[in-house]
């Protein structure tokens, strides 16, 4: 079978890791990928959202299946454009990407089907935001409805910063046509947890959970990035919220989409928050995680061709999804500055030990070729990522490994998974 993934981050070298064991690939290419994706995979220079040119690869290349690893192609509506052209396609379609191309939309479902989130309301009239704003109780959370990196969510500590914060999505268009809505929620606290889940329409199985540190420094301070570590499973993702989510969070988001005319066939990923009053959904995202992909993937038993596949023929029911007895860290290695300014095209060595030991995994974000060398080429460069029995142990040797690579700006937090010495 020849597979086409289209992204270029760690996610994707991720999915084509494991479509690379697959025995049904046999030939993978990426679009546009990057310069590890190329150890096992064809890479093209195409955009992920130059559709036409996509459809066209697929199409000369005569791939048998398209994963689409990013958001902006799956809420753009690729997977539609990919079928309408008889190319079978792992991801939702437009009118189910919405789930995470619209934060006032997914607000909205879970309200309509009573799944526990913040309380919100929704604006499109930033005079109507500012008036709801004086009533408010502080810290508030302001969000851009639709995509914009993961940066469209500002939590405010008073009414002067929400104020602010208002203006600058709806009227000054920090994020773009992302802020032409906003919602307006309920601060919530607690222990944040991701869970990724393959969905065929019907059926959801869950897969181990994670959790991200998205804060660029030690501590949780600095700015917020698109994810700066991860680790696999988390120890407060305990049974008892286990079943309370199946019950009341993940099929009931399942069912919910197909109510509404939406049947979501691809990866739901619950951000979820663990709060006092129980587990809350945060967002919704219509894809795997990053850098959640780099510690959920490696410890999956299954083939992914095959769980993909199920997912779009409606048999996931089938599906025995299975997860190693172990645990993994990914300590992301990024450029000094990111996520504001940051130098690239610096050179990286260090990456043959990771051929040299069983469990370890270098993930690239941001790199490149230039000639025969591997150079940065963005703020994320790079996921280093390790199993261990547990995770104290997975994560001393993720540090270890970060030691393995060098270039010139490397930076990195040294509190990944710090959090689970208090579990
Ligand atoms: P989101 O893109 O919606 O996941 O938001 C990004 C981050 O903002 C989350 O991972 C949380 O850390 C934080 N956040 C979002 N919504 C809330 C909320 N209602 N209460 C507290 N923190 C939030
Ligand atoms: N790690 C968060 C995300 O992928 O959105």
């Amino acid at each position: 079978m020849r597979v086409l993934i289209v992204g270029s981050g760690g996610r994707e070298h991720a999915i084509a890791y494991c479509a690379a064991k697959s025995e049904k690939a046999d030939k993978i290419y990426c679009t546009p990928g990057n310069a590890g994706i190329a150890e096992y995979a064809e890479c093209a220079p195409i955009g992920a959202m130059e559709f036409d040119k996509i459809v066209a690869f697929a199409k000369e290349k005569e791939v048998d299946l398209v994963i689409v690893g990013m958001d902006d192609p799956l809420v753009g509506g690729l997977v539609d454009e990919l079928e309408a052209a008889g190319i079978r396609t792992f991801g939702p379609r437009k009118n189910a990407a919405i789930l995470e191309g619209s934060k006032a939309f997914s607000k909205d479902l879970m309200k309509k089907y009573n799944i526990p989130t913040a309380a919100y309301e929704n604006f499109t009239d930033p005079d109507k935001a500012m008036a709801y704003l004086e009533t408010a109780k502080f810290p508030i959370v302001l969000k851009a409805d639709g995509l914009a990196l993961g940066k469209g969510v500002l939590i405010c500590n008073s009414l002067e910063e929400a104020k602010e914060g208002v203006k600058s999505i709806m009227l000054d268009k920090k994020f773009g046509d992302a802020g032409n809505e906003m919602v307006i929620e309920e601060f919530m606290t607690g222990r944040e947890v991701s869970v990724l889940s393959f969905v065929d329409g019907d059926t959801i199985k869950t897969m181990t959970s994670a959790q991200d540190h998205k804060r660029a420094g030690d501590g949780d301070t600095g700015l917020n990035t698109g994810g700066m570590g991860t680790f696999s499973p988390s120890p407060f993702y305990t049974k008892e919220v286990e079943d309370f989510c199946n019950k009341y969070i993940y099929q009931p988001t399942v069912d919910a989409m197909k109510a509404e005319g939406r049947p979501f066939k691809g990866v739901i990923f619950f951000g979820l928050m663990l709060t006092e009053e129980g587990p809350k959904v945060l967002e919704y995202n219509a894809r795997f995680g990053d850098p959640e992909a780099q510690v959920v993937l490696p410890r999956m038993k299954n083939d992914i061709i095959e769980v993909v596949e199920a997912c779009i023929d409606g048999t996931l029911d089938k599906v025995d999804l299975q997860f190693e007895d172990n645990a993994a860290v990914c300590v992301v290695l990024a450029s000094d500055g990111y996520p504001v300014a940051y130098d690239k095209g610096l050179p990286v060595s260090g990456l043959d030990e990771f051929k040299k030991h069983e469990g370890y995994y270098c993930f690239h974000a941001g790199t490149k070729f230039e000639g025969e060398q591997i150079v940065t080429n963005g703020g994320r460069v790079l996921g280093v990522t390790a199993k261990g029995k547990d995770l104290k142990e997975a994560r001393a040797n993720a540090y270890a490994a970060a030691e393995w690579v060098h270039f010139d700006n490397k930076y990195m937090r040294h509190d990944i998974g710090k959090a689970i010495d208090e579990a």
